[in-house]
């Protein structure tokens, strides 16, 4: 088991990243194979393909691989491309007929197994096509979380081991028992990796995010690293996933936690769940005007537990350690970001746009805990930036980040990202590890 390697130093080693790796070309095209071939990624969520014969194709820069349930208990994945002449057999995600993968362009078909059916006039060929020519190629595949993985390199470690310490840290919390509430996904002119830094911090809440903190005043945060993964966090404050952080210091904690939590609710769509906001806009009536801010972080975490369990919601059983230590938001190697709390997950996703480095494919989505049977059915919604309605009032805030990044890191102006040694040592730590993977740009001390 690796330990933490790094966070809150006494002597503050300050990295500097230089923007390489969000501006070349060449940085990249090589990406797709020194990183995209070798890491465990997140292709899909186990709720998306419940039946055998679901699949979902999964697109990496030029690779794409059909992610599809051969069994009640099995998961599978191949890469997407026909034997024949290379045609790709699935798009999307749907459900393979009479569980076969029919190409479309000569009528080839596969089984889910990856064995082929069908080559039109076999006999054609005479004896010289055997059926380890006709296989579908398979990709490694495994699930932690709720979240089906990928990984294309046949010698790559397990994924239980690639995740590590960040398993360990998040089980607690069943996320494999969290369903998605909603997603949204766009093209954005961003590098994808310029998308994910954007919310792998809390350092940049007070600048970007000013009305979030209206209430408490700004928090610091913490971030540490473990392997090839990050967390950052706040100090808990009888807080739910710093929901009611920030309302501490007001003068009728009463109104600052209902206020926080609304303000939530209504400007993330994420971050809390329409229980909380249901208690939090009881505290008035349910508590006295002298209330401590422990009191009430306690009446409501209680009490929100008690509804859900009313409704059939079961929250996890969680230490204030277990909560303190699994922080607010974790970096998952590559290019997944996980904002979690007992009932509810804040997910992103980034992944490049072709090999055009001011391009990445954007994903946001909200899981949530529900009684058994009530889950919604959710569709992965292109939404454009534009439809600021849709996106709520942080992610657009977060968007004029991202957008302005990477054209700022153009400049002849500018030499490279100054870490904060404290408060971003997930961005540090994802850089690190990248360049790993890369062989160049690793980040280096400011001189
Ligand atoms: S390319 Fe698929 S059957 Fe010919
Ligand atoms: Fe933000």
């Amino acid at each position: 088991m690796s330990t933490a390697t790094s966070g809150p130093t006494a002597d503050k080693v300050v990295s500097v990243v230089s923007p390489h790796a969000h501006l070349s070309e060449d940085y990249a095209r090589a990406e797709n194979d020194k990183l995209w071939g070798k890491v465990w990624q997140v292709a899909c969520r186990v709720e998306e393909i419940p039946q055998v014969g679901d699949y979902v194709t999964y697109d990496i820069v030029d690779e794409s691989i059909i992610v599809v349930r051969t069994a009640a208990d099995k998961i599978s994945a191949y890469y997407n491309v026909c034997q024949h002449r290379g045609r790709r057999l699935t798009e999307g995600c749907g459900h393979a007929a009479a569980n076969k993968f029919t190409c479309r362009f000569h009528g080839w078909a596969w089984n889910l197994q990856g064995e082929n059916t069908n080559v039109l006039w076999r006999e054609d060929y005479g004896d010289q096509l055997r059926d380890d020519h006709l296989r579908l190629k398979p990709v490694k595949v495994d699930t932690w979380g709720g979240y089906v993985f990928i990984n294309m390199d046949p010698d790559s470690e397990p994924l239980r081991d690639y995740l590590g310490e960040a398993a360990r840290i998040l089980d607690p919390f069943e996320l494999d028992k969290m369903r998605f509430r909603w997603r949204r996904w766009l093209y954005f002119p961003c590098n994808w990796k310029t998308a994910l830094e954007a919310f792998m911090e809390g350092y940049h809440v007070l600048g970007t995010h000013p009305q979030l903190t209206k209430i408490g005043g700004a928090k610091k945060s913490w971030s540490r690293a473990y392997g090839k993964h990050a967390v950052f966090g706040v100090k808990a404050e009888g807080s739910i996933g710093g929901a009611t952080a920030g309302a501490k210091g007001s003068a009728d904690i009463r109104k600052g936690i209902r206020d926080s939590v609304n303000e939530l609710w209504e400007t993330v769509n994420a971050s809390t769940t329409q229980t909380i906001v249901n208690v939090a806009n009881r505290l008035v009536d349910e508590l006295p005007e002298d209330a401590t801010p422990e009191q009430a972080g306690m009446h409501l975490m209680v009490n929100a537990m008690k509804e859900d369990a009313a409704r059939g919601v079961i929250w996890p059983k969680l230490t204030s350690e277990q909560v303190q230590e699994s922080g607010i938001g974790w970096n998952l190697f590559p290019n997944t970001m996980i904002l979690h709390g007992p009932t509810f997950v804040l997910g992103y996703r980034a992944r490049p746009h072709g090999d055009n480095p001011d391009s990445c494919i954007f994903e946001v989505y909200t899981l949530d805990r529900f009684p058994e049977g009530e889950e919604p059915k959710t569709e992965n919604l292109y939404t454009p930036q534009e439809d600021t309605g849709a996106w709520r009032k942080v992610l657009g805030q977060d968007f004029g980040n991202m957008q302005a990044v990477q054209q700022g890191m153009k400049s002849r102006g500018y030499s490279g990202a100054k870490l904060n040694p404290e408060q971003e040592m997930v961005v540090e730590n994802f850089h690190r590890t990248l360049a790993e993977y890369m062989g160049v740009n690793a980040p280096k001390p400011l001189k």
